[in-house]
């Protein structure tokens, strides 16, 4: 029955998962969200009434269908009140189940757009909060699985705005750590000596200031999962104590003598080209190595802009929520930021939409309330673009700094050797950086590039 029911909702274009028992059924709910659960009323040794009652205690907006043979229609009663949605007696139609399930998922959509608590389970949940469809995004999110539960080190690689530490999240919420905490930790935003007591902690009098002892995050992160972000942007000595910290699973407080265990796994993260930075001699090998055990590398919006539509909905329905006042997102909009090359990755799509909702008169969202940046290309030196509130990202800062530094190289020396040598860069990092910025000579490419 279970598996000619799956089979038959496959069929009809749902993501289907079975469970033999109610105790499975609650372990893969508490994996992540569902929109509906269908299940028998009789079984052994938790009944449906037992598990629907149950599955209704985690998270809002889950839907519950229960089936009941022919003659027991008090049992389903009794299951609506409990808080079913529905039920459907045996034997039944193909046509009915199918009837009932899409009204019952309409409804769990509903309840989802308005109800920020299914939100917010489903950020904890990782995976779910990665939106998109684009074959790249699908793999990645394949990846993430498979490593989650695994202790390795994992380094993210990808532009800034790319979604590097929603991927972290979510393998910390699918990792068997989720329970324990996920201690994020931006290096390039504290100086060097306050980093290392930030990670490490330090002993009391350690320095001036340091009135008190204090643990520092890699012992807050003890069970769970501790994100370094920008790992790149740190000095040798920093690294070096980091690789001490991964390699013996403990920590030294600033100050102090004794080591302290952690159970701790570690992701980091970074958007620069970290392989340049260890051949470039920024960044310790070693540490590469320790950190890259496994690499997942976040694609740039404009390589899969088949997500944007999605995107640019889910941002949508956010907002929505937010502002109680709802737009709709136009078809001619859509277009206009599919032809987008979004420089700041997803995160710039979300300003757009989030702008667009805020700021829009009327109900649908037209093409000219998504202003964009002027598009990349051609060998004009285009000035830091500005966003409409007036300031550029860094990110956009340092890419038309690289642009115009290049471009000025490039009309000045002979060769793409030369222009790489002046520059500091391999040929094969300045071809790829000239390509992503859309920068075009007449030169050959190199022979590794
Ligand atoms: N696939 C996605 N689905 C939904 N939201 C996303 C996705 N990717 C990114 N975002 C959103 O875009 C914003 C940027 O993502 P995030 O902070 O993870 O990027 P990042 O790679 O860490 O950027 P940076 O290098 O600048 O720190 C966040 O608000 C995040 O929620
Ligand atoms: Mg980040």
């Amino acid at each position: 029955m279970r598996a000619t029911t799956a089979l038959l909702l496959r069929a009809e274009g749902f993501s289907v998962d079975e469970a033999g028992g109610g105790e499975e059924a609650l372990a893969l709910l508490a994996q992540r969200p569902y929109d509906l659960l269908l299940t028998d009323l009789k079984m052994e040794p938790m009944d449906g009434l037992a598990l629907l009652k149950r599955a209704l205690d985690g998270p809002t907006g889950l839907q519950v269908i229960v089936m009941t043979a022919y003659g027991s229609i008090e049992t389903a009663v009794e299951a609506i009140r409990s808080g079913a949605y529905d039920y459907i007696t045996k034997p039944f139609k193909d046509g009915e189940l199918v009837y009932r399930v899409q009204k019952a998922l309409e409804r769990a959509r509903l309840i989802s757009t308005v109800d920020t608590f299914a939100g917010e389970f489903k950020e904890r949940h990782g995976l779910s909060a990665l939106v998109g469809k684009s074959a790249a995004m699908r793999e990645l999110t394949t990846r993430i699985s498979r490593v989650a539960n695994s202790d390795a080190t994992v380094l993210i690689e990808g532009e800034s705005g790319t979604g590097k530490e929603l991927v972290a999240r979510a393998i910390h919420a699918l990792s068997s750590r989720s329970k324990a905490p996920f201690v994020p930790v931006n290096c390039a935003a504290i100086t060097e000596s306050l980093l290392e007591s930030e990670l490490f902690g330090h002993a009391r009098g350690a320095f001036t200031g340091a009135v008190k002892a204090r643990r520092g995050l890699f012992e807050e992160a003890h069970g769970g999962s501790l994100f370094i972000d920008e790992v790149t942007e740190t000095s040798g000595a920093f690294q070096s104590k980091l690789l001490r910290a991964l390699q013996e699973h403990e920590v030294r407080r600033v100050g102090e003598n004794t080591s302290i265990t952690v159970d701790v796994r570690v992701v980091a993260a970074s958007n620069r080209d970290i392989e340049q930075d260890v051949a470039d001699k920024r960044f310790r090998q070693d540490l590469f190595y320790r950190l890259a055990v496994v690499t997942l590398k976040v694609p740039p919006l404009r390589d899969r802009l088949e997500d944007v539509p999605v995107l640019a909905a889910h941002f949508l329905e956010r907002a929505n929520a937010r502002n109680r006042r709802p737009h709709r997102i136009t078809q001619s909009a859509i277009e206009h930021l599919t032809g987008y090359s979004f420089p700041g990755n997803v995160r710039e799509l979300e300003n757009l939409v989030e702008q667009a909702a805020a700021l829009a008169e009327g109900e649908e969202l037209l093409p000219e309330d998504f202003p964009l940046k002027k598009q990349r290309g051609g060998t004009e030196a285009s000035p830091i673009p500005f966003s409409p509130v007036g300031v550029a990202t860094l990110a956009d800062a340092v890419t038309e700094a690289e642009r115009k530094a290049i471009q000025v190289a490039l009309e000045r020396l002979p060769d793409l050797g030369r222009v790489a040598e002046v520059l500091g860069v391999s040929t094969t990092t300045l071809w790829r950086k000239m390509k992503r910025l859309g920068l075009k000579t007449s030169q050959e490419p190199p022979p590794d590039a």
